[in-house]
């Protein structure tokens, strides 16, 4: 194909790369010593998304996050607050929390240990020693409280005192998916897998369509742009020839009589009735917040999909659907046509960066090398890079 060269042209405001970029070293992607690196430096440096607000719905009830060596949880006050904190005792620093969720007693955060006792803002409230050591303050040993942010039902935690400013961790300002009114919705299904691979193989994937026509078939017709390994109308180095030109070909969105991201293409859901005429037409909203999760806002239903690094080869990746309460409230719906579509996508998906993360070992590979259509994940390594030398 290459021997064949078409005259060069590129079109202004083409988003391409114009020369070949190498990619990161082979090694950061199984290397135990890197792989720590990036646990410390960004994984623990940054927003987190954690659970749904709902799974925290009612005082005292409580979720944790496992993290490399790192464990918090997350606790719901009796003020509807929730806060972060990490999964340690101050007395000797046993695990607090037995279970992934829970709730916790009336009496409040009880160690298993000592049964040190702490209210649900962190504060020790109780020891369990017959009288103190001269000195000993109470309030001098909280527990050690860790960022939170709740926004859209979401619930982020960070490992650091001082994460970047929330918004910041978006690629698109905080309210551009107001008109889905996530905080409304309800989880309708799960799904959950865990990848063999590098958990940057997972976003260098999402990052580009230029494996969309040769893996994923069927989305490869319900939006016709990723047929053509094309995630924009701008990635076609050509793309004035059809510059106007409103066909999903070339524009992006859903195949023309499609609505969303469903077996048929029709939605499942009651749809979301604040959306402009272009969200509506474009069929897909993406909304990414590296390096643990991006949103995907259709008409009907909301999909979330959340990243966590189990090790230097493995990832875990869970699915949340989310869909205005009347949808699940009437039987007559069938989410199943929503859940199905994304299943057969996600597995093509992950079939593909096990298959990307085996070859990555060859002893002869040092680097890749990123290719015009793969822009996006050039900026993902940037931010990877810019994060390992941020001090
Ligand atoms: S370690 Fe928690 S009370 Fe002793
Ligand atoms: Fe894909």
């Amino acid at each position: 194909m290459s021997a064949v060269r078409p005259s060069l042209r590129r079109d202004p405001g083409y988003t391409g790369l114009t020369t070949p970029v190498e990619s990161l070293p082979a090694a950061w992607y199984f290397d135990p010593a890197h792989y720590q690196r990036e646990l410390t430096r960004i994984w623990y440096r940054n927003w987190v998304y954690l659970c749904r607000s709902s799974e925290i719905g009612t005082p005292r009830s409580y979720a944790t996050l496992e993290l490399g060596d790192q464990s918090l949880f997350v606790v719901r006050g009796e003020d509807g607050s929730a806060r972060a904190f990490h999964n340690t005792c101050r007395h000797r620093g046993a695990a607090l929390c037995r279970a992934a969720r829970g709730r916790f007693p009336p009496a409040g955060i009880v160690c298993p240990y000592h049964a040190w006792r702490y209210n649900l803002r962190g504060e020790l409230v109780q020891t369990s020693s017959a009288q103190v050591g001269d000195g000993f303050e109470m309030r001098d040993f909280p527990l050690y409280g860790l960022p939170l942010t709740e926004w859209n039902g979401f619930i982020f935690v960070a490992l650091t005192p001082e994460p970047p400013p929330f918004a910041a961790s978006f690629d698109l300002p905080l309210n551009r998916l107001d008109s889905w009114n996530l905080s409304q919705t309800v989880v309708g299904h799960r799904l959950h897998k865990i990848l063999q691979c590098n958990w940057k193989v997972f976003w260098e994937n999402y990052n580009e369509c230029l494996h969309c026509p040769g893996v994923h078939p069927q989305l490869s017709q319900l939006v016709p742009i990723y047929g053509r390994a094309l995630l924009e109308r701008r990635d076609d180095p050509r793309w004035q020839d059809h510059g106007a030109d409103e066909n999903a070909r070339y524009a992006g969105g859903l195949r023309a009589g499609a609505e969303s991201w469903t077996m048929d293409g029709q939605p499942v859901g009651v749809l979301f009735s604040g959306l402009s005429a272009e969200d509506r037409k474009a069929g897909h909203l993406y909304m990414t917040s590296v390096p643990s999760v991006f949103i995907v806002a259709h008409v009907d239903y909301v999909r979330v999909v959340r990243l966590l690094p189990l090790g230097p080869e493995r990832t875990d990746m869970s699915i949340e659907f989310l869909f205005r309460p009347e949808t699940l409230a009437d039987p007559a719906r069938d989410i199943t046509r929503a859940v199905e579509f994304t299943n057969i996508v996600m597995s093509e998906d992950a079939a593909v960066c096990e298959l990307n993360q085996r070859g990555l070992h060859a002893r002869a590979h040092r680097a890749g090398v990123l290719m015009p259509e793969e822009y996006v994940i050039r900026q993902f390594h940037d931010w990877v890079r810019a994060e390992l030398a941020r001090p």
